[in-house]
């Protein structure tokens, strides 16, 4: 069936009836997890126009690049990306079908027109913070115009988006994010989050509740809240005040049947003192936390703007291992910043050893167009940043593997998610994040069991039930969730 012969309504809206069985959107995301919960947001608010997700990118009606601005050549490789679904838009037109082609996300936010000029594949162009307007937007395709929307419009979009259905929140498995805050009014200097999503926002807290509350009733276990700058959390809560990110989590603690709470990503300035108390009081809150500090060097922390010191981020991280003492800790690191040199990166080293990470990500400098950073002097030479980074991976990946180690012969709650690679297996997540292969039936899939570690292998844990014949069979009941 072709495009144009479906049938359309006076308002130029497809016939439910017809789409409902024929119309299907792909969607890929790269980048961080809101543009996973962005993206997953969108297949949302399309569901009640009829489109149903699919995995083939080949046998989409509605094709869109959730993009992602962060670092290296974004736009050029969103480029690319678009000459390989032209050839796939192509192929749907000499079947008879339409493709429409959509750019979301950072690089959209970005670039915007400039996207249509660049590539003719492209039907339309669309910001993080207006892609509740997608079904508008795409009748405008089907009326032959090429719309671009990058505003930052003074409506929630979450107050339009469509709640995902109980099946497909059934669908995405048992853990889940949930957005609590969007943008970051931080401005680090090599950053074009301030620029791209924009000043921050909170949700208020009786959305951020209620939405927590549908995930939990479809099954949803873990929740883990996301936002730029998850803890600069600052929400209408609903006795008419500020609700801070601590607040906000010891409600969500409440709702039967989460178990589990995280929240990231965590700016070091902004870890309160009762976010830090949350973590010693809330058993739900997992004793993980993504706090990245992105250098060990004071000069290279002040260049950066990142408003805090090496000896601010190592008090922090003292404050919330007082308050949890088995606290694993995560970061973001940028090598080859500009004017860093050798004795920084060697501070950066020194920071890492010290701290004693669970993991991080380590990413090379790269100059962002209208940042700060990308005008300074000194910028690093690539070969030097590859291989600064190269010694700093080094470094994170003997923490990372002393960490798993020390978890061999310790027991601890899995939530199993899915299917493991083998027959017989299932996979979860530790408290700290790990990803265990269990051996243990798909029914369990949606429970917290007890699991001991059995091996260390090079991405994951093994580990066995600790007591598999008590809990054959059980269920994971809202009272266990509370305790666990
Ligand atoms: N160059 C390299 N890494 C960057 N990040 C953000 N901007 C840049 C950049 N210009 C990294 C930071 C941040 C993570 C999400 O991405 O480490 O914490
Ligand atoms: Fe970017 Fe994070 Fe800095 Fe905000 S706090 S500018 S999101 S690195």
């Amino acid at each position: 069936m072709t495009w144009e012969k479906r049938p359309v309504s006076a308002e130029g809206a497809p016939d439910v009836a017809d789409v409902r069985a024929a119309r299907k959107v792909f969607i890929k995301s790269y980048g961080c997890q809101m543009n996973v919960y962005d993206s997953q947001r969108m297949a949302d608010t399309l569901a009640p126009q009829g489109y149903v997700e699919t995995q083939n990118a080949a046998e989409a009606d509605v094709l869109i690049l959730n993009t992602c601005h962060i670092r290296e050549k974004a736009a050029e490789k969103v480029y690319s990306e678009l000459g390989r679904v032209r050839k796939l838009k192509d192929a749907a037109e000499q079947d008879g079908r339409r493709m429409v082609v959509a750019v979301a996300g950072c690089v959209a936010q970005a670039e915007g027109e400039e996207i249509l000029k660049r590539a003719r594949t492209v039907d339309l162009v669309v910001g993080p913070q207006s892609y509740h307007r997608l079904p508008d937007m795409l009748r405008q395709v089907a009326r032959g115009e090429r719309p671009v929307d990058t505003e930052f419009p003074v409506e929630d979009k979450f107050d339009v988006l469509a709640n995902p259905t109980r099946h497909a929140t059934r669908a995405r498995g048992v853990a889940a994010f949930v957005t609590v805050q969007e943008g970051c009014d931080k401005f680090c200097t090599f950053c074009v989050v301030p620029y791209t999503r924009g000043a921050e926002i909170s949700r208020p807290a009786a959305k951020i509740i209620a939405e927590t509350e549908r995930l939990a009733d479809a099954g949803v276990r873990e929740v883990t809240l996301i936002g730029q700058n998850v803890n600069a959390y600052h929400g209408l809560g609903p006795d008419g005040r500020d609700w801070t990110l601590a607040r906000l989590l010891y409600r969500l603690a409440e709702i039967p049947g989460i178990a589990r709470l995280r929240y990231t990503t965590s700016h070091p300035r902004d870890m309160a003192a009762d976010l830090i108390a949350a973590h010693g009081d809330l058993p739900a809150l997992m004793p993980q936390l993504h706090l990245p500090v992105q250098s060990g060097s004071d000069s290279i922390l002040a260049a950066m703007n990142r408003k805090h010191t090496r000896a601010d981020y190592l008090a922090v991280i003292d404050r919330l291992r007082a308050a949890r003492p088995e606290l694993a800790l995560s970061s973001d690191f940028i090598v080859g910043f500009p004017g860093e040199t050798e004795r920084d990166l060697r501070d950066t080293l020194e920071l890492v050893e010290t701290v004693g990470y669970a993991s991080a990500f380590s990413f090379k400098y790269s100059a962002r167009p209208g940042t700060p950073a990308a005008e300074m002097d000194d910028q690093v030479p690539e070969s030097e940043k590859e291989a600064r980074l190269a010694i700093l991976q080094a470094a994170i990946e003997r923490n990372r593997q002393a960490f798993n180690t020390g978890c061999l012969g310790t027991t601890f709650d899995i939530l199993f998610e899915r299917p493991g690679r083998h027959p017989g297996q299932l996979v979860g997540r530790s408290p700290y994040l790990q990803a265990v292969q269990v051996q243990a039936p798909s029914t369990r899939i949606g429970e917290l069991a007890s699991v001991t570690i059995t091996e260390v292998g090079s991405n994951s844990l093994f580990g066995s039930l600790a007591h598999p014949a008590a809990e054959d069979g059980a269920r994971l009941s809202p009272a266990m969730a509370m305790g666990a």
